[in-house]
C-alpha cells in the first residue's frame, strides 16, 4: 500500500485543510484541494505505468522522446470522487472514463453494517487496461469492492489501480480479504479507526456533502 502523506510534502497542508472544520466552510477551496490531491495522486500513479520512445520533431531537429504506453482508463464513482477524478483527468488527459452511481444506504439505529446500493455504471471494455478507480473515502470498503464486483463484467484489467484519499484500516482489511483480483492500493492518509456510524475517524466527515451540500 503507498500512502501519500508519509512524504514530507505540500501534501500535509492539503490533507490538513480538506479534514479542518474551519477551512471545510469554503467548499470551492474543499473541492479544489480534492482536484490537486487527485493530481498530486495521479502524478504518483504515473512512475508506476510504462512508457515507450516516440520520434518527434521540435522546432530545431529530430529527437526521441518518451510518452504514456496506453492510456488508462479512469473510474469516478459519484458523487464524493468527481472532483478527485478532476484532478486525475487533468494529468491523464487522454483517458477513457467511466462513471459508477453507488451509495450507502440510511442505517437505521443500531445497524451493525451498512448496505451499499449500486444504481448505475456507464465504463468501457476493462479487458487488459490499467484501470484506475477513484473512490475518496475507504471506509468498510463495501462500495470498493461491489464496484469492482460490478465492473469486472466490461473484463479484466491489467492493472486495477485503487485510490482514495483517507482509508480506514477496516476497509483496507475488507479489500483484502474479499478482492480476488490483484490490485494496487494508493492511500492519501491511513487513519484510525471507523465509528459506529461507519464514519471514519479523524476523518473529515462527508465528502460528498461538503464538495456539494447536503443531499
Ligand atoms: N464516506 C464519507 O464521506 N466519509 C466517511 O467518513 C466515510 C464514508
Amino acid at each position: 500500500m503507498f500512502i501519500l502523506d508519509h512524504q514530507n510534502s505540500i501534501v500535509h497542508q492539503f490533507m490538513t485543510e480538506i479534514r479542518d472544520v474551519q477551512v471545510q466552510k469554503d467548499r470551492l477551496r474543499f473541492r479544489r484541494n480534492f482536484e490537486r490531491l487527485g493530481e498530486i495522486m495521479a502524478y504518483e500513479i504515473s512512475k508506476d505505468l510504462g512508457y515507450r520512445a516516440i520520434e518527434i520533431q521540435t522546432p530545431l531537429q529530430k529527437t526521441t522522446a518518451r510518452v504514456l504506453n496506453e492510456k488508462p482508463v479512469l473510474i469516478s464513482v459519484m458523487r464524493a470522487a468527481i472532483p478527485f477524478y478532476q484532478g486525475f483527468l487533468n494529468y491523464f488527459d487522454q483517458a477513457d472514463s467511466g462513471f459508477v452511481g453507488a451509495y450507502r444506504k440510511e442505517e437505521k439505529e443500531g445497524d451493525q453494517e451498512i448496505e451499499i446500493e449500486f444504481l448505475y455504471q456507464a465504463a468501457p471494455n476493462l479487458e487488459g487496461r490499467e484501470v484506475i478507480l477513484v473512490d475518496p473515502m475507504l471506509a468498510t470498503g463495501k462500495s470498493f469492492v461491489k464496484t469492482v464486483e460490478n465492473l469486472l463484467r466490461n473484463g479484466k484489467p491489467k492493472m486495477l489501480h485503487l485510490v482514495c484519499l483517507i482509508a480506514a484500516p477496516e476497509g483496507v482489511e475488507y479489500l483484502k480479504q474479499n478482492l480476488k483480483l490483484p490490485y494496487k492500493l494508493w492511500v492519501g492518509a491511513l487513519d484510525e479507526k471507523l465509528n459506529e456510524k461507519f464514519y471514519i475517524v479523524p476523518g473529515l466527515g462527508d465528502a460528498g456533502d461538503l464538495c456539494f451540500g447536503d443531499k
